[in-house]
């Protein structure tokens, strides 16, 4: 079988200087891609700021004779971006791969969480994958190819208790990619999502002792760089990983119910004696774009 390769790519990955990024950047490395390895070296909460993260992993990629150049920018701002991605450009002249993996924390119950809680946390993932994405796919578009990850979460797909903020965000990027899959389609940029479970500093606290050995870090990598891969051909898809288990998981609806009547309107009663039809998943599907909600509603718009 042949390897996967990234022999001749140029990968971006942010927040690589640890954690989930680092391994990222480590595997494209190994597998033959440049990499400009973006970490701001930031605290858990995104206090601070420290070159030496992804200097460490440039390092590392160089000694094991690989090409990585490091870049120290926020992702949370345009000109940071838009740095990225010149550091890529001014290095290696191109850019194939974008991983937007850079983040941060500041969990507090809904009642309790600042103004500050809350724009920090969106600022960096919500708007930093803005900030990095439209520079990197500017790139893209002009050579016909890319691919591009968002990393959410299971709290924003699913919920969890202290997250609003960082849920909120995480399920932004969802968003995102939602749209930008469809504006980007015809140039060969492929943008999905992933959900990552992996032990680092972001979860030591959080997970209990034994899962620093279960959920290795790495076991995100391959799925990661299945999806940057010139093979994948999946675009708009999210994917949750963690402790060697690989999914997909997605948006669905059930087929409701018609209750509409042009020449009438519909009283709370119909609801309340339809709600069990409405709330109905048996035939879930998903949609390829908004516009596939319409078809429900085609009878009643024909
Ligand atoms: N670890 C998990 O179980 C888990 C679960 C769901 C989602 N995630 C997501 O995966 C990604 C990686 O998480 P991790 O566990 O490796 O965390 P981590 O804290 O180990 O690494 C995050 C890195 O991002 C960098 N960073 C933070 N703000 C930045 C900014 N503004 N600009 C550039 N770099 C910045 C940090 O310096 C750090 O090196 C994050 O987006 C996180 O939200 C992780």
């Amino acid at each position: 079988m042949e390897r996967v390769n990234f022999n001749d790519r140029v990968a971006v990955v942010t927040g690589a200087g640890q954690g989930i990024g680092r391994m990222y950047a480590l595997a494209l490395a190994r597998r033959g891609a440049r990499v400009v390895v973006n970490d701001l070296g930031v605290t858990r909460d995104g206090s601070g700021a420290d070159t030496s993260a992804a200097d460490k992993v440039v390092e590392e990629i160089i000694s094991a004779g690989g090409k990585a150049v490091a870049n120290y920018d926020s992702v949370a701002t345009m000109s940071g971006g838009e740095n990225i991605v010149k550091t890529a450009m001014d290095s290696y002249g191109k850019l194939d791969i974008l991983i937007n993996n850079a983040g941060i924390l500041r969990d507090k119950s809904f009642l309790k969480m600042t103004e500050e809680e809350w724009d920090l946390v969106m600022n960096v993932h919500l708007k930093g994958a803005f900030c990095v994405t439209q520079p990197a796919v500017k790139i893209m578009k002009a050579n016909n190819y890319g691919r591009v990850v968002f990393t959410a979460s299971i709290s924003g797909l699913y919920g969890n208790f202290g997250q609003t903020n960082y849920g909120a965000a995480k399920l932004g990027l969802v968003g995102i990619m939602n749209s930008l899959k469809l504006e980007v389609a015809k140039y060969d940029i492929k943008v999905n999502t992933v959900a990552p479970n992996a032990w680092s500093r972001m979860t030591a606290d959080v997970f209990p002792p034994e899962f620093e050995e279960k959920m290795n870090p790495q076991f995100n990598e391959p799925m990661v760089l299945y999806l940057c891969s010139e093979e994948n051909k999946v675009s708009g898809n999210i994917f949750a990983t963690g402790a060697g288990w690989y999914g997909r998981t997605a948006i669905v609806s059930g087929d409701g119910v018609c209750l509409g009547d042009a020449k009438r309107s519909i009283s709370v009663e119909e609801i309340r004696d339809n709600f069990h039809g409405i709330s109905n998943m048996d035939n879930k599907r998903e949609h390829d774009s908004g516009l596939g909600m319409f078809e429900y509603m085609g009878p009643l718009l024909s």
